[in-house]
This record gives structure tokens, sequence and C-alpha cells, in this order.
């Protein structure tokens, strides 16, 4: 998820005046937090991470760890830094709120991102699930318009099927893996793609994912490139995945 955001939004980091990166729910321990500043500086060199967290022991325990360019605050969905944030990450947060949740959560926290101006789309809210390791995992990236593309991650090497990913969906979509719903066809015709391409499984997992990735692009909007498919990626259209109803 770092290694997307830095490449996809590293261009909005290096170009805003105070680019402010922030974990929302960092966890237990502040290393989300210290990886997502050192990724993004590679990419962005003046960018600064807050770390926000609900739980105020959580605050507490993280302290001894800021250092120049990294902080950690209390607080919440409010996201108590100053002014309008360039990034806000919320990584295995939303998955322990319900579903009829989300939309509030999300219109509240896009409120906070940087504005869209002439020489900017804005700030990007990324919000997804991954297993504990982050070896499988999944993220809609929103700018402060609405929702722009879901993406699925993965290590390949461990990967059996594309659909392996529906265990880590986000809030918004892990209820909607079921017949008749966008996101149950995609991955229908994702593990279709990936079937057919098992010949290719002899050349390593990464020629496969990429043989499935582009036929699937065949009928769904697939948003990245073959440089993105590489890492074990595909991003889609948000639209094209989003719940009926
Ligand atoms: C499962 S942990 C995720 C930790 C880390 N982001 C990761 O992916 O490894 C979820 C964290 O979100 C925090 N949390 C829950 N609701 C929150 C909110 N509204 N604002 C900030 N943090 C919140 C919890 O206290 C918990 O530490």
């Amino acid at each position: 998820m770092d290694r997307w955001i830095a490449a996809t939004h590293g261009a909005e980091l290096r170009r805003a005046a105070d680019p402010t990166a922030v974990d929302l729910g960092y966890g237990a321990a502040p290393w989300t937090a210290v990886e997502l500043l050192q990724r993004l500086r590679t990419a962005a060199p003046r960018t600064r991470v807050v770390g926000v967290e609900i739980d105020p022991a959580r605050v507490a325990a993280a302290r001894p760890y800021e250092r120049a360019g990294l902080g950690f605050r209390h607080g919440g969905f409010e996201v108590p830094v100053e002014g309008r944030p360039t990034l806000i990450r919320a990584a295995n947060v939303l998955r322990q709120y319900d579903e009829d949740e989300v939309a509030a959560v999300w219109d509240r926290l896009r409120a906070r991102l940087a504005p869209a101006t002439t020489a900017s789309r804005g700030g990007l809210l990324v919000e997804g699930t991954c297993d504990e390791i982050g070896r499988r995992h999944v993220w809609v990236a929103l700018g402060p318009e609405g929702p722009r593309t879901v993406t699925f991650a993965t290590r390949l090497g461990s990967l059996g099927r594309p659909s392996d990913l529906a265990e880590r969906l986000p809030k918004a979509l892990i209820h909607r893996n079921v017949p008749g719903e966008p996101v149950h066809a995609f991955l229908r015709d994702f593990d279709r793609a990936w079937a057919a391409a098992a010949p290719y499984a002899s050349y390593g997992a990464r020629q496969r994912w990429m043989r499935a990735v582009r036929a699937v692009s065949a009928d769904w909007p697939v948003r990245d490139r073959a440089a993105r498919w590489r890492q074990g990626e595909v991003t889609v259209a948000w639209e094209a995945l989003a719940p009926r109803g």
C-alpha cells in the first residue's frame, strides 16, 4: 500500500506546500507510520507523517518514536491536524465498523483532504484492509470529489487464485461478494482469467498474474499499467465495482 501511494500520489506530495500524510488508526505500535514516512520520503522528501489514534494508550506508547517529520496525536475521524492533509491512510480501521457507517466516514475524511485546484487533483484518502502481514490487501482510493479506484494487491508467491483476496475486501465491498454484485463478477472473471493463464505459471506467478490482468482489462476498466501489475497489483475504476443500490 505504501509503495502504491508513493507511486500514484508522489507527485501531489511533491507539489504540496506542506505535504502532510495522516496514518489514521495506526494501531498498537507505531511501525506503520514509521514505514509510511520512510516510503513517502523516497518520493517526496518534505513529507511529514502524523499518526492519529483513538486509543490514548496507543498514542502514549508511540510518543517515544516521534522524530523530525513524525508525530502522534490522539483523535479520530475529525483528523486533528492543522490544515488539509495531502494524504489520509486508514488501514484496517473501518473493518471494525458497520457497513452502513462507511459512507459517512468517507465523507467526513474526504472533507478534510486538501481541495482540488487547477494545478492539483487534491488530497487522497486510501482506505482498506489487509491480512496480518500485508500479503493480501484491497483498498479504495478517494479524492475530494469521491471514490476513484479499488486496488487489489498481493504477494504473488502466496496466491492460490485472485478471489483469495475477497476475504480482505474493504468494508464497503466485503459484504457484496455475492452473485449479482459487481465485485463478485469481477473476482469471478479474474479467477477465470487466472485459470486460463495457467500455462504462464511455468514462467512464475508474476507472468501469470500479468497475463490474467491483461485479459480482465478487456472487460473491466483497469486503471493502471503493466509496471504496477508486475508488483502484484491491479487497480480498477470504483464505478465498475461499486455496490448496487
Ligand atoms: C486493527 S488496528 C490497525 C492498525 C494499523 N493501521 C494496521 O493496519 O496495521 C485498528 C486501529 O484503529 C483504531 N481506530 C478505530 N477507530 C478509530 C478512529 N475513529 N480514529 C482513529 N483510530 C481508530 C483502533 O484503536 C486500532 O488501533
